[in-house]
């Protein structure tokens, strides 16, 4: 792993996901809020924010895609696991590991709302405003990210590297494009 380089390293994520945390819990006190965890990407960002978290909340999952195996979005979201619980009359937060286009997050905004939850609002531990096209309100963001291919923390290139601790660029021998 040693020609990776680094974006943000393991004490500097730990240290941001903390201070989500404390804002996460003063806006939801006493709400009960429904995490809904993005799969696959966000997984390990969620899995360290709710356990940094003292609110009572409940877990839930929703699967999609838009990434193949290349480095750029196909542009077509697509939800490939549903919620299993309702949402109704609840307070959601979406979590995902980034906001690149924006198209999976709006996309799945609006599909949530369709739910009529009581409020929905937004963490990404990581947004590129260099690719976002669509505009998404992100309530609680961990860092803005330079517009190269990001890797780790969850984030994969081609099913790759996800289960890095830190957060690096990909490595110019890896993929073709690299723009994303
Ligand atoms: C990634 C990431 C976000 C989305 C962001 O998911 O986890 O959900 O892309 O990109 P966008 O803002 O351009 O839509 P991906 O579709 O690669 O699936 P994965 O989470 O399973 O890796």
């Amino acid at each position: 792993m040693n020609d990776i380089e680094i974006f943000l390293d393991e004490t500097a994520i730990k240290k941001r996901v903390k201070e989500l945390g404390r804002k996460i819990d003063l806006a939801y006190a006493d709400l009960n809020p429904v995490v809904v965890i993005v799969l696959k990407g966000s997984f390990v960002f969620a899995s360290d924010l709710v356990r940094t978290l003292g609110t009572p909340l409940e877990i839930e999952f929703i699967r999609c895609r838009s990434y193949g195996s290349e480095t750029t979005s196909s542009g077509v979201v697509e939800i490939t696991m549903d919620l299993n619980m309702s949402i109704k009359s609840r307070h959601v937060l979406l979590v995902e590991d980034i906001v690149d286009t924006g198209l999976t997050a709006r996309y799945l905004i609006n599909h949530l709302l369709l739910k009529n939850p009581l409020s929905l609002k937004v963490c990404s531990f990581l947004h590129k405003p260099a690719k976002t096209v669509e505009d998404v309100k992100i309530d609680f963001c961990g860092f803005e990210a330079p517009d190269r291919f990001l890797i780790g923390y969850g984030l994969d290139f081609d099913e790759k590297y996800r289960e890095l601790p830190f957060i690096g660029f990909l490595p110019p021998d890896d993929g073709e494009q690299k723009e994303s």
